[in-house]
């Protein structure tokens, strides 16, 4: 054969392998219609088995042991054994945790159930949606905490978003009046909680709560509820960070706006970083920069993402509950951190110029999420979607499980993959 010729068939044949070995953009997005098919599955079995109750599926009950309590917080047991919740006589291990509609996270399996509504149009979910979400219609007079950010964004504003009505606007103006009812203008912020012996605790996750004042006020055209929120994101900006981005958890305040002191709730200790408390960091001034186009927030949440994405090390991007743990075999990952942390790197992704950096890291963690590690099989998992989420170590209380937030910014982050780099399933 001539030379030529030889070259020519070689090449052609090297072409056909690579194009059989290429896969084809479904075979690509293969994983997320697995998400999906799982999420919607267990979502209504979920909802189907509380359909008669008034309670919101939490979490799995976990147990702990001191031992190891002990060696992830490096103390002694006797120094922390009074803290440690205790849980019902009835709650078995594994069994499923529900909550009352006034529980912080009441607003996520309605959130969760709008979101897999919008990625499959599957009505009978919308119906389930509806129903989960109107239980929460009491909810909106709350003033006990913070939280009424999360209960009410999460499962009216999807409601807003997806179905929108009269109705569901008012609940969203009068829920932001009773978070203003916590506001206070001294300090400068919103008061996050009212049990524990601080003058005036506010808590890193309290940046959440602010995309319904920013809503009420695009509601309302009153600009009181916007203000509230910068004024709230400035004095977290200027005292919840260290000099190397990280967050302490909580910050109460003097009376006069000053500093009464610094420390954790629920990470390892005062001066370490708790993975979730990064994750709404980065998550709050995202979404604070989208809200306002004040680039001083653009600007904390790149610095966070940069940090998050040097501090976390292990090689699936699920972080472990706080980076600071002693890391062992038995350490405990987060992955609801991790699943917020992607939704807010999407979102960020396309405010910045080197936004694919943001982009990448969102979607390795998506992929790491919906492998068998993390993601449950349909039919098990008590009708969660990810598995090794830790709520609050330190106090004992959901450790190594799925909980209903981890599902939550799962199927957000999923929907704003999909929509930023257009896939068709
Ligand atoms: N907002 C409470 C938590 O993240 O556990």
């Amino acid at each position: 054969m001539k030379a030529k010729s030889f070259i020519i068939i070689v090449m052609a044949g090297g072409i056909l392998v690579g194009c059989s070995a290429k896969k084809t953009d479904k075979e690509e997005n293969e994983w997320i219609k697995n998400c999906i098919n799982v999420a919607s599955k267990q979502l209504s079995s979920l909802a189907e088995q509380l359909a008669d109750t008034c309670v919101m599926p939490r979490s799995l009950w976990t147990g702990y042991d001191l031992e190891f309590l002990s060696n992830q917080l490096d103390r002694e047991i006797s120094t922390f054994k009074d803290s440690l919740r205790i849980r019902p006589v009835s709650a078995r291990t594994g069994s499923l945790r529900t909550c009352s509609i006034y529980d912080w996270t009441s607003g996520f399996f309605p959130g969760s159930l709008w979101y897999i509504y919008e990625l499959t149009k599957n009505e009978d979910l919308k119906k389930y949606a509806i129903r989960y979400t109107n239980l929460l219609y009491p909810v909106r007079t709350y003033t006990g905490n913070h939280d009424i950010g999360f209960m009410i964004n999460c499962s009216y504003g999807n409601a807003f978003r997806l179905a929108p009505n009269d109705t569901i606007i008012d609940v969203l103006i009068e829920s932001a009046n009773s978070l203003c009812t916590r506001f206070n203008k001294e300090i400068g912020a919103i008061r996050s909680w009212d049990f524990g012996r601080w003058n005036y605790p506010v808590i890193i996750d309290n940046m959440m709560n602010l995309d319904l004042l920013f809503m009420a006020s695009k509601l309302t055209g009153i600009s009181k509820y916007k203000n509230i929120a910068v004024q709230h994101a400035n004095k977290t900006k200027d005292n919840h960070f260290r000099p190397d981005y990280t967050c302490w958890h909580v910050v109460s305040y003097n009376n006069d706006g000053t500093v009464e002191c610094k420390q954790t709730f629920q990470g390892k200790n005062d001066n370490s970083s708790w993975a979730r408390g990064q994750a709404w960091a980065v998550y709050g001034y995202t979404y604070c920069y989208r809200e306002t186009k004040d680039k001083t927030f653009l600007n904390r949440a790149v610095e966070i993402a940069d940090m998050i994405m040097e501090r976390v090390k292990t090689d699936d991007a699920i972080p472990y509950w706080d980076y600071d743990a002693p890391i062992t075999e038995e350490t405990p990952r987060d992955a609801s951190a991790a699943a917020i942390t992607a939704s807010a790197f999407l979102e960020l992704s396309t405010m910045v110029t080197d936004g694919n950096l943001y982009l990448l890291y969102a979607e390795k963690i998506l992929k790491s999420l919906s492998s068998e590690k993390y993601l449950s099989k349909v039919g098990e998992n008590e009708g969660f979607i990810l598995r090794h989420s830790t709520g609050s170590l330190p106090n004992g209380s959901e450790i190594d499980t799925p909980i209903n937030y981890a599902d939550y910014y799962f199927l957000e982050a999923l929907k704003r993959y999909i929509d930023l780099k257009n896939i068709k399933l």
